[in-house]
């Protein structure tokens, strides 16, 4: 039996699916039935269920969005920090394998290779920097599980979020057998709040940025694919191969949704933080390499968009 723990939640919801599509048998917990964010509670209940692998898709996220983890820090810390850690602990007393969602959102840009140099950019907004994007997109390259994090309270500044998600990540490291699946701004066919795809259509304007990221079905396959297939335990990158602006996003969605409404885009970031947001946002490149070495399949990222929007299904 597996063990899912979160599975009421956006993304839980899609690790319930596909659990039930390859018919594995599988638990579904929640806190209000127990309370699995306590030590001693979760302990008991892995001694008495025994599951064969654990999955944590439970977390703090924010709603509407990362801006409401800056007043919920209590909340943020326990569920993103203090959680993974709890659950690291109790499955290496009892000797269990777990999988653990993370986000890729503790980094910040790119890698970028300019005149023959390879070094990190925070900002792929700099206006040199997105001309390049558009130019030359084989000179920006993903970050990979071993380049240092650089969007956390370590290497500030960084959102109180994706601060605690590092740490989550740095509580786990070294403790039993874990995965740590990042994911990076789930979007799917299913019109939601959550959906990325949904979010860019109701912005009232649109920022513009560079970004790795998740459909929702294919991270959930991809992260369950890499513990049936063996693979060493250890973090790996889970987003569609390659990178989108969100202009390309908005592009792709006016070809084939046809909206009866014209996007806008905020002028900067200047223009966007003073108006839209609180605290600052993650917008990074991954590198999935590692995964696709395991001989885990996943879509290229243009492709798993193109096909949501072909498959549309509004609210
Ligand atoms: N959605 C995204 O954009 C995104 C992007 C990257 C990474 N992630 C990560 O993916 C995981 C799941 O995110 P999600 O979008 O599915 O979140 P969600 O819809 O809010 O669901 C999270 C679930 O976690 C459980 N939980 C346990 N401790 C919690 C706490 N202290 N506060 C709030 N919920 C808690 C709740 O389930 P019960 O109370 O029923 O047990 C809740 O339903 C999180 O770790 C998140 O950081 C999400």
């Amino acid at each position: 039996m597996i063990l899912l723990l979160g599975a009421s939640g956006y993304i839980g919801g899609a690790f319930a699916r596909e659990l039930q599509r390859r018919q594995w048998a599988f638990r579904p917990l929640s806190r209000k039935e127990v309370d699995y964010s306590r030590f001693e509670v979760l302990l008991e209940f892995l001694k008495k269920t025994r599951p064969e692998f654990l999955v944590n898709v439970a977390g703090y996220t924010g709603k509407p969005n990362v801006d409401a983890c800056e007043v919920a820090r209590a909340d943020t810390l326990a569920g993103n920090a203090l959680l993974p850690q709890t659950i690291a602990h109790a499955c290496a007393i009892c000797a269990i394998p777990w999988g653990h969602v993370s986000s890729g959102c503790v980094f910040s840009g790119a890698k970028v290779t300019l005149n023959g140099q390879t070094r990190a950019e925070k900002d792929l907004t700099r206006p040199d920097l997105r001309s390049l994007v558009e130019q030359s997109p084989d000179a920006i390259h993903g970050f990979t599980e071993t380049d240092p994090q650089n969007f956390t309270f370590r290497d500030p500044p960084c959102s109180f979020y994706s601060g605690t998600k590092a740490l989550g990540e740095e509580a786990i490291a070294g403790v039993g057998q874990s995965y740590i699946w990042r994911l990076r701004i789930p979007f799917d066919e299913f019109d939601n709040t959550r959906n990325y795809l949904s979010k860019v259509q109701r912005y009232e304007k649109v920022y513009d940025n560079v970004n790795s990221i998740s459909h929702r079905g294919d991270f959930a396959r991809a992260c369950l694919d890499l513990w049936e297939c063996h693979a060493p335990f250890g973090t790996y990158n889970v987003t569609n191969p390659g990178f989108v602006t969100t202009r390309r996003v908005v592009d792709l969605v006016e070809k084939i949704l046809q909206p009866a409404r014209r996007f806008e885009f905020w002028q900067n970031d200047t223009e966007f933080y003073r108006r839209a947001a609180k605290t600052l946002r993650s917008n990074c490149v991954l590198d999935v390499s590692k995964l696709l070495a395991t001989g885990v399949k996943i879509r290229p990222v243009v492709e798993a968009i193109e096909d949501s929007l072909r498959n549309w299904q509004p609210e």
